[in-house]
């Protein structure tokens, strides 16, 4: 099996130039987590920048204040090279055949995840290019570490190149929102939406929040105070996860006490045991035969009905209710 980086295709700042977009307007769709950071970015980057907003939009004053241009998405489209779509995945599709008509050649529709192209609730004509830079982080820290002469990196794919320079245009992006400062990695449609997923259900906003506030609960039901078990469980999480995100879990070991390697080292495998492993196959599987695809989309149809249900659960837990009290808020 492949699996060393010799096997990627990683471009840096020095492989790619802005050269291709100097002259190209860019239409961000969404002033939110992404659209904000990405059309900054690209402003600073001295890339011609227009804001698409529907007509009730809560942005409008924020853009302007920001020195960008908003304008409604309609009328924007006709002004446009590059159109990115920068709103809930959930949604895209519905605004996208609102504004289809619109279309024309020579166009290039730029996503920052797969989703709608991979499952194809979304199908453009042929006569356009349909590319994505998709960062692995949010808007927040897309911004930040634009400023500070940094980047985070991104995945980067051509589903459609009608122009020929497709791949040329998604790296001359990525570059404008310091996305090659930290590497753009060539990715598909298919790899960066199956991951994306199964990398949020599994680890970041599934396994590790769960894990966490089962082990507080764990605690907690056995008689601690609950004040012991948040710090315990939560908010070291923060210093461990800096720690072995600079360095590597190797090193990790080596700068924790010998008892916390010896007891992670002996306890890891039964907390993420066999089963756990065949689940996570089983998501996978999930994502792959469109399962989930399915299930969020009729939770988006029901008024997010299971949505809104989970989310009431989890902020009446005890955990959550500690959180508020300690960071206040
Ligand atoms: N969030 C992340 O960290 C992250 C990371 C990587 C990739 N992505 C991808 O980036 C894309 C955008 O995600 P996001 O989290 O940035 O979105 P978001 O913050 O939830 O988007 C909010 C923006 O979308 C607008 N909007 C919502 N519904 C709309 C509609 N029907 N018509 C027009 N505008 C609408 C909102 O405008 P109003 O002011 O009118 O409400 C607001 O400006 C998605 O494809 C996502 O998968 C996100």
């Amino acid at each position: 099996m492949k699996s060393s980086l010799e096997n990627s295709k990683i471009f840096y700042d020095s492989d790619t130039s802005l050269e291709i977009i100097k002259n190209k307007k860019v239409l961000i769709i969404g002033y939110g987590n992404q659209g904000r950071a990405q059309a900054k970015n690209l402003s600073d980057s001295g890339i011609d920048v227009i804001i698409g907003l529907r007509e009730n939009s809560t942005s409008w004053d924020l853009v302007k204040n920001e020195n960008l241009t908003p304008m409604l998405i309609p009328e924007a489209i006709l002004l446009v090279d590059i159109i990115s779509f920068l709103i809930p995945d959930e949604v895209m599709a519905n605004l996208y055949s609102e504004i289809n008509r619109l279309l024309s050649k020579n166009q290039i529709l730029l996503f920052s995840h797969g989703y709608n192209i991979y499952y194809k609730k979304i199908n453009p004509p042929k006569n356009i290019d349909i590319i994505m830079v998709a960062p692995s982080g949010a808007g927040k820290i897309v911004r930040e570490a634009f400023k500070k002469n940094s980047g985070v990196p991104n995945l980067i794919a051509v589903h459609q190149d009608f122009s020929g320079n497709a791949l040329k245009i998604a790296l001359a992006y990525s570059k404008a929102i310091g996305g090659t400062r930290a590497g753009a990695f060539l990715s598909t449609f298919q790899e960066e939406t199956e991951t994306d997923l199964f990398g949020e259900q599994v680890v970041l906003c599934g396994g590790i929040p769960k894990l966490i506030q089962t082990a507080f609960n764990v605690l907690v039901e056995a008689g601690y105070q609950p004040i012991v078990a948040w710090f315990v469980c939560f908010y070291e999480v923060k210093l461990i996860v800096d720690l072995f995100h600079k360095i590597g879990f190797n090193k990790m070991y080596n700068a924790i006490s010998t008892t916390a390697e010896f007891g992670g080292l002996k306890v890891g495998d039964r907390i993420i045991s066999n089963e756990v492993k065949i689940e996570m196959k089983k998501i996978i599987n999930e994502i792959k035969n469109k399962d989930f695809f399915k299930s969020w989309e009729l939770d988006a149809k029901n008024n997010y009905e299971e949505l809104n249900k989970m989310k009431i659960k989890q902020s009446n837990s005890l955990f959550e209710q500690m959180t508020k009290i300690i960071n206040k808020v």
